[in-house]
């Protein structure tokens, strides 16, 4: 296994997605709790490598995230990237200084003709130039004796060392960030040729040993343990469901919950392809009055998202009361939602209460069933496809879980929604269409709590307005509007005008995240 210590890095997931992109498997672990798991993994004999991350600070920073162990000691090849390589430098006696060219965005790398040949990490891309992603403000200034240097760029900093003696890399740029061109087959040779880490990691005995391990602990609590499964309509709440039902049968028993807020006809269509597709043993409960009447005249978007998430755990528990022998709760929890990342994202300030059918209380006493702890959403789909789930509910965008309750902005009401389900159900239509649905992250339409005057034959109209908001992201951490060609919007725009009543004019989010976000509320 190869371990990636966390060095606050936006792209530290991105790191072990690229070695598990191999087969092979990496976790990620905050760089105070590093020695303790390098430590630990090595007692098993499980590690096989370790990379240390990027990261926003200076190696001389008061505080700068440091982790005492003698690299050299290691007894594993040890990768740094960005502040990585700057701290292996520091811990083997070298020098960094702040960068008088600040480096930002692509770069230009000179692999070094003779030394190349000596250094592992390189030999095998055969290119003597390679465009590389930088993003550093510290330079490496003096290089430690033990150390070899690789690559130059442009301005003469030093982008790649490696250690005269032992398998320890450098590299300044960062090679799992797509820009990076050898980024890959960097990666990809140190995990495999120099960790020597056999391909272990794939679907198929993720699936055996999820089922497997679901199977054992359900039993342990006798053979008539019930399982309980919150779908939500969702990839993963789906394909941890099918995981639980390939080890438990029909013991598992999952609820879909209609809140009131879900899409045009969704919840019908969502609960006949769980039954139908999937031979789920799967419960629909309407309790949509319910949601609606707790929301009548809430307009504060975090009051909003409080009733639905605590109206979901009284349906909930008034549900699985009844269900004898009920012990276990599947969850869809993903490995994102798990780590203890140090990432610049990881504020600690509440932007918004993400409400997750995750969110139930410890007080309901089950014991959870987590089989997706591990793995990163696109694992999920994969794993998905591997068990026979049609494509099309694994490619669903996301949904938040109070759904258009924080898209109908203001008060929600049955008629809003209305409104709001209508002008939806055509934005998706047509980007189904002209295909443009698969290669976005995210796309809907909000509807504003705004009028404005428009004129409809020769009439004039005093009607809501609706923002259509599309955007491309591999995480939803950042996004970017996409790029949408104007016909499309202009078709798009007109069929909402034209054929949602109460909807005079229809605006494209152009916002990015940060600074804004994804949702509106
Ligand atoms: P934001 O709006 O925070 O959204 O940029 C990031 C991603 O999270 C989804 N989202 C939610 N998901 N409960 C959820 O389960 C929530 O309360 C929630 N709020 C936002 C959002 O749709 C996007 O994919």
């Amino acid at each position: 296994m190869i371990l990636v210590i966390d060095f606050g890095s936006q792209f530290t997931q991105l790191v072990a997605r690229r070695v598990r992109e191999l087969s092979v498997y990496s976790e990620i672990v905050p760089f105070k709790n590093g020695k303790e798991k390098i430590l630990e993994l090595k007692k098993q004999g499980k590690l096989s490598g370790v990379i240390f991350s990027g990261g926003p600070h200076s190696v001389y920073e008061e505080n700068a995230p440091k982790i005492d162990i003698n690299i050299e000691e290691l007894g594993v090849p040890l990768l740094g990237i960005c502040y990585g390589l700057q701290l292996i430098n520091y811990m083997l006696g070298g020098k960094v200084s702040p960068a008088k060219n600040r480096e930002y965005g692509f770069e230009k790398i000179k692999i070094e003709n003779n030394i190349n040949k000596n250094n592992p990490l390189f030999n095998l891309i055969g290119r003597e130039e390679n465009i590389v992603w930088m993003s550093h403000g510290d330079q490496i200034q003096e290089l430690s004796s033990k150390l070899t240097i690789d690559s130059l760029t442009r301005n003469g900093v030093i982008s790649s060392f490696h250690h005269n003696e032992l398998p320890i890399f450098g590299l300044q740029f960062h090679p799992e960030v797509e820009h990076s061109l050898c980024g890959k087959e960097i990666i990809k040779h140190f995990v495999e040729e120099i960790c020597q880490d056999k391909k272990s990691w794939d679907s198929s005995s993720q699936i055996e040993n999820a089922v497997k391990s679901i199977r054992e602990t359900v039993d342990k609590e006798g053979k008539d343990t019930k399982v309980i499964c919150a779908l939500s309509g969702g990839v993963d709440s789906c394909v941890a469901a099918v995981l639980a039902q390939k080890a438990v049968g029909d013991r598992l028993l999952c609820l879909f919950i209609n809140n009131g807020l879900l899409r045009k006809n969704e919840y019908n269509e969502v609960l006949d392809r769980f039954k139908k597709d999937l031979n789920l043993n799967v419960k629909g409960v309407d309790a949509s009055e319910l949601f609606l009447g707790r929301l009548a005249g809430v307009q504060d978007p975090e009051q909003k998202r409080k009733i639905i998430g605590n109206t979901f755990i009284d349906v909930f528990e008034a549900e699985t009361k009844e269900i004898p022998n009920a012990k276990f709760l599947v969850q869809g929890t993903l490995y994102p939602d798990v780590i203890e990342s140090i990432s610049l994202h990881g504020t600690s300030v509440t932007i918004k209460t993400h409400h997750n059918v995750g969110g139930l209380p410890e007080k309901m006493k089950f014991k959870l069933i987590e089989p997706l702890r591990e793995l990163f959403k696109d694992e999920v789909r994969r794993l998905g496809a591997e068990m026979g789930i049609p494509q099309d509910m694994l490619a669903r965008h996301p949904f938040p879980g109070p759904g258009l309750g924080i898209r109908v902005l203001g008060e929600v009401t049955k008629e809003r929604l209305n409104i709001l389900r209508e002008a939806d159900a055509i934005f998706i239509e047509e980007l189904k269409k002209q295909n443009h649905y698969h290669s976005t992250w995210q796309a809907f339409v909000v509807l504003l709590p705004v009028n404005s005057v428009g004129v409809m034959g020769d009439g004039r109209t005093y009607e809501s307005v609706a923002a259509i908001r599309c955007v491309s992201a591999t995480d939803g951490m950042t996004a970017d509007w996409t790029k949408l060609p104007y016909d499309f919007l202009a078709h798009v725009s007109s069929r909402i005008i034209n054929e949602v009543k109460g909807i005079n004019r229809v605006v494209y989010d152009i916002s990015t995240k940060p600074p804004a976000t994804i949702e509106w509320e």
